[in-house]
């Protein structure tokens, strides 16, 4: 394990004015937003809307890193030239997501396990000689009647754990992913309790299976209620109640922290982030590493003009500056127009 080469490139992924793109929807889950906006679900259809992310001039300023998932990691922009060179030579890291989706737990209704550890060995040798800086893992924990159970917050750390310490065998910088699902009905207190018991255990097996915790990045969900339950979301109360978690709960020795935007629009996604950085100063670098909240108002666009790829670009170019204005706390909400409110609950 080089860990000055994983604490670098940990530290470069949440370095100040940058951020992640999670561009990392499985092919299934594309062509799912696909067809919310009649877009035909092709693989060069899927390829030519990455590359659209990919070529955004500002692209190349703002992002630190992208997350792919296995179709686009091979792909290519139109002139021939792989993404992950494209991407290196812009200075954004090529990253893959090498989890495989979610099982059942069994005899705990409701709670999924994320499964992909078979194999990973051999998919990290690859990926890595064929540039991958970073990787993702996603578990998720859902809320509801007597869930997460101890028993699923511990399968799924014990899991992230061991993926982590592979990653770093492999010198790739792991990005452990414990989503707390915004579907529910449940208040913000309850969302916070979660986080606490979710944020303890984590740590307490990434210790235990001894990884290097400089070389990890976390990406977590945001201390928001509910989506089902009619509560309002306060962006004050967003921002306390996160940062107090992340402070109380995660080792400041940790490599970063990035956000997932999870369903929240793209309004609430950047207030709430904005909110967040101007609550610091924080122990680590603390960015974004949306996909919805990103992506959902270009698909939007180019689903309805789809000769038009230079206002695709514009529009992403605008998501891009607005949330690198949040992840640095200097956000002007009102230069946000109505994508942003109605954004990502549409797709
Ligand atoms: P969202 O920002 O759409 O939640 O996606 C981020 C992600 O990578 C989830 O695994």
């Amino acid at each position: 394990m080089n860990e000055p080469l994983l604490e670098a490139v940990a530290k470069y992924l949440v370095s100040p004015g940058r951020g992640i793109l999670a561009a990392d929807e499985s092919t299934a889950s594309a062509n799912k937003r696909f067809a919310l906006v009649n877009v035909e679900q092709t693989e060069e259809n899927r390829r030519l809307y990455r590359e659209i992310l990919i070529t955004t001039p500002e692209s190349k300023r703002i992002l630190s890193g992208i997350i792919f998932y296995d179709e686009t990691f091979w792909q290519s922009t139109k002139e021939g030239k792989p993404f992950k060179e494209y991407c290196a030579e812009a200075g954004i890291l090529p990253g893959i997501k090498v989890d495989e989706g979610l099982v059942d737990l069994p005899g705990f209704p409701g709670e999924k396990i994320t499964k992909g550890l078979d194999g990973l060995p051999e998919r990290l040798a690859k990926y890595r000689d064929a540039g991958a800086k970073f990787a993702k893992w996603r578990s998720v924990i859902a809320i509801g009647e007597g869930i997460p159970s101890d028993n699923l917050i511990g399968a799924n750390a014990f899991i992230l754990a061991r993926y982590a310490r592979l990653c770093q065998d492999y010198d790739i910088v792991p990005i452990v992913e414990p989503e707390v699902l915004f579907d529910g009905t449940h208040t913000i207190e309850e969302c916070e309790a979660v986080m606490v018991r979710v944020y303890d255990m984590l740590f307490t097996f990434l210790k235990e299976y001894r990884v290097y915790l400089p070389g990890v990045i976390l990406k977590t969900s945001m201390v928001i209620p509910g989506k089902d339950g009619g509560r309002e979301m306060v962006v004050a109360d967003v921002a306390l109640r996160t940062v107090r978690t992340l402070h109380d709960h995660v080792p400041h020795e940790l490599g970063g922290v990035v956000f997932l935007s999870g369903g929240q629009t793209p309004l609430q996604a950047f207030s709430n982030l904005n909110a967040i950085a101007k609550a610091g100063p924080h122990p680590w670098g603390v960015t974004f590493s949306f996909s919805r909240a990103l992506q959902d108002p270009v698909l939007k666009y180019w689903a309805e003009h789809r000769d038009d790829i230079q206002g695709a670009m514009s529009i992403f170019a605008h998501q891009l500056k607005s949330v690198v204005d949040a992840r640095d706390g200097n956000l002007d909400t009102t230069s946000l127009g109505g994508d942003f409110v109605s954004g990502s609950q549409d797709l």
